[in-house]
């Protein structure tokens, strides 16, 4: 689908067919495109978690403060981030020139090692993108999503075995929907939220 058709068409699907399945050549294919997602020092700290079984899927939907898309979508994936992805550096630069690895191994190990608060802001960061990745690669291959934070984090983490360094950024319905689509909440005008060189500068025009 053209990009600005793909961006006007993905909504946040709540009313999925709970009849419908999702292979896991779709849900790869889907997170393979979005594994293309920039990330800080391409640490990629994003890691999935795909949920299909009903009885783990309706624990969720209890943490998921009774959402009813958890029960009916297709799949839920939970895209997670590593806290420790800085630790990875070593492999993930493996293969560059040592002159890169020599100046970006150390300068990402000091940049994080002592910060938990830019560690989470990163998984943040990054998660963040590739949902967002995630919620377009599936547009395009037909299936509808739904973004959600409604969720306990520690209870979440418990029931999908979540390490202690991997925390759940955020949670994917994916589906298709069972009604259509009702008219799209408010949106801004872009003039609303544009500043010009310096915030404060808006030409509300
Ligand atoms: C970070 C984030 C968390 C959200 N959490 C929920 C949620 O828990 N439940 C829900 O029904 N929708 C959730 N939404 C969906 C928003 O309500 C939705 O994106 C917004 O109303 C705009 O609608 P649209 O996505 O159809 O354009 C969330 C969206 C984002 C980006």
């Amino acid at each position: 689908m053209e990009f600005k058709n793909l961006a006007k068409a993905r909504r946040t699907e709540r009313n999925f067919d709970a009849g419908i399945d999702i292979s896991d050549v779709d849900v790869k294919a889907i997170l393979q495109l979005a594994s293309y997602s920039p990330s800080a020092f391409n640490l990629q700290h994003w890691r999935f978690v795909v949920t299909r079984d009903e009885s783990v899927k309706s624990d969720l939907f209890a943490y998921c403060y009774f959402q009813k898309q958890i029960i009916e979508c297709s799949a839920v994936i939970t895209v997670c981030g590593n806290l420790s992805a800085y630790l990875e550096a070593q492999l993930i630069y493996e293969d560059q020139p040592s002159e890169v690895k020599n100046k970006f191994i150390p300068m990402i190990n000091t940049i994080y090692s002592s910060d938990p608060e830019l560690q989470r802001d990163e998984v943040m960061r990054s998660g963040g993108l590739v949902s967002m990745s995630i919620m377009y690669a599936a547009k395009n291959e037909g299936w509808s999503t739904g973004p959600m934070i409604g969720f306990d984090p520690k209870k979440v983490s418990l029931r999908l075995n979540l390490e202690e360094n991997i925390i759940p950024v955020m949670m994917l319905t994916i589906g298709k929907p069972k009604t259509a689509k009702e008219e799209r909440p408010h949106r801004y005008r872009v003039e609303e939220l544009l500043h010009y060189e310096t915030y404060g500068n808006a030409n509300l025009n």
